[in-house]
């Protein structure tokens, strides 16, 4: 199982402020971050792990199995509060996740998460919840279509390929991550041909796993979660991630949201985060060589008032 841990030492430090305390990974992937947050905790920590992957479940389970400070976990993130209810705890001093898909995820020419591998086009995470990428070409509307390359991968050809797949669908329908590919390479100049094959690969990913809905609701439920001072830590690889996360801590950070008209406040809203990260960490130049996935990584900070 490849994949390497990106901004290690930086999540790390941001992340644990108390070494007996309460954290969650909610992206174990093949534990890289999670193994290194044990290494800092104390006897009496807690580390609660989730992953919607079964392959990265089975294999923490395995890795960490004589480790009684970890809990794994095979579900979204979006169960942290069912999970924080279930562990009867009394807040977390630490949540983070390491949005997306692992390497090995992506690598995996099973999983169909590349169009450079021959895979059935399922996209999905956790095979048991939702529909894969291919039942969605299917039978969705040729608009709805588009409008998922458009929004999630920000294709600007989003038409002509939707076009294409509606065409193309009628004659046989779409299985796999080549037919996908062969009839974007049908409308798409060879020159821009990988950038669009990588945006509609992963606008239906986003789509098909509901990873922005997540990202939200995930959030929402941490702040409320986190004991004051505890720090929520999320990497982020796309500027749609990155904005939610941006656009989260700064209402959170806020202390009213009035219409600047009114003169005085009615909206009595507190903060409930201060921004630790006023703009994003990036990885060093160093790590970006050493592990080219870095490349686009952004880390934010914001820890519970
Ligand atoms: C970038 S990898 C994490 C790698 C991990 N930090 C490591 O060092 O090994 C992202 C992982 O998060 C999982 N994942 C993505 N979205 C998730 C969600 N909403 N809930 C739970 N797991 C999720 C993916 O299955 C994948 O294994």
């Amino acid at each position: 199982m490849h994949h390497v841990p990106v901004m290690l030492d930086e999540v790390l430090d941001f992340l644990i402020v108390n070494s007996e305390g309460n954290y969650f990974d909610g992206t174990l992937g093949f534990g890289g971050h999670s193994s290194k947050i044990l290494q800092r905790l104390g006897n009496n920590a807690k580390l609660i792990a989730t992953d919607k992957d079964k392959d990265a479940f089975d294999f923490c389970k395995e890795k960490f199995s004589r480790d009684k400070r970890i809990t794994i976990y095979n579900t979204s993130f979006t169960k942290i509060r069912t999970i924080y209810l279930l562990e009867n705890i009394d807040g977390f001093d630490g949540v983070f996740a390491d949005l997306g898909v692992s390497s090995y995820q992506f690598d995996n020419k099973d999983s169909g998460f590349t169009y450079r591998e021959e895979a059935i086009l399922d996209l999905r995470m956790d095979k048991t919840v939702g529909e894969p990428a291919y039942n969605f070409l299917n039978t969705a509307k040729e608009e709805e279509i588009a409008n998922v390359l458009f929004q999630f991968g920000e294709e600007r050809k989003s038409r002509r390929i939707a076009k294409r797949i509606v065409l193309e669908r009628a004659t046989a329908s779409i299985k796999t991550t080549t037919q996908l590919k062969e009839l974007v390479e049908a409308v798409i100049y060879k020159q821009h041909l990988n950038k669009t094959l990588s945006r509609v690969f992963q606008a239906l990913r986003i789509y098909v796993n509901n990873e922005l809905d997540e990202l939200k609701d995930f959030l929402n439920q941490t702040v409320k979660l986190l004991k004051t001072g505890g720090r929520i830590v999320i990497l982020s690889y796309h500027s749609l991630e990155d904005r939610i996360v941006k656009e989260f801590f700064k209402h959170e950070a806020l202390s009213c949201v009035c219409p600047p008209e009114i003169p005085v406040c009615v909206c009595n809203k507190e903060s409930s985060l201060k921004i630790l990260t006023r703009k994003p960490v990036l990885p060093s130049e160093e790590e970006i060589k050493s592990n080219p996935r870095a490349r686009s990584a952004k880390l934010r900070v914001a820890e519970k008032i």
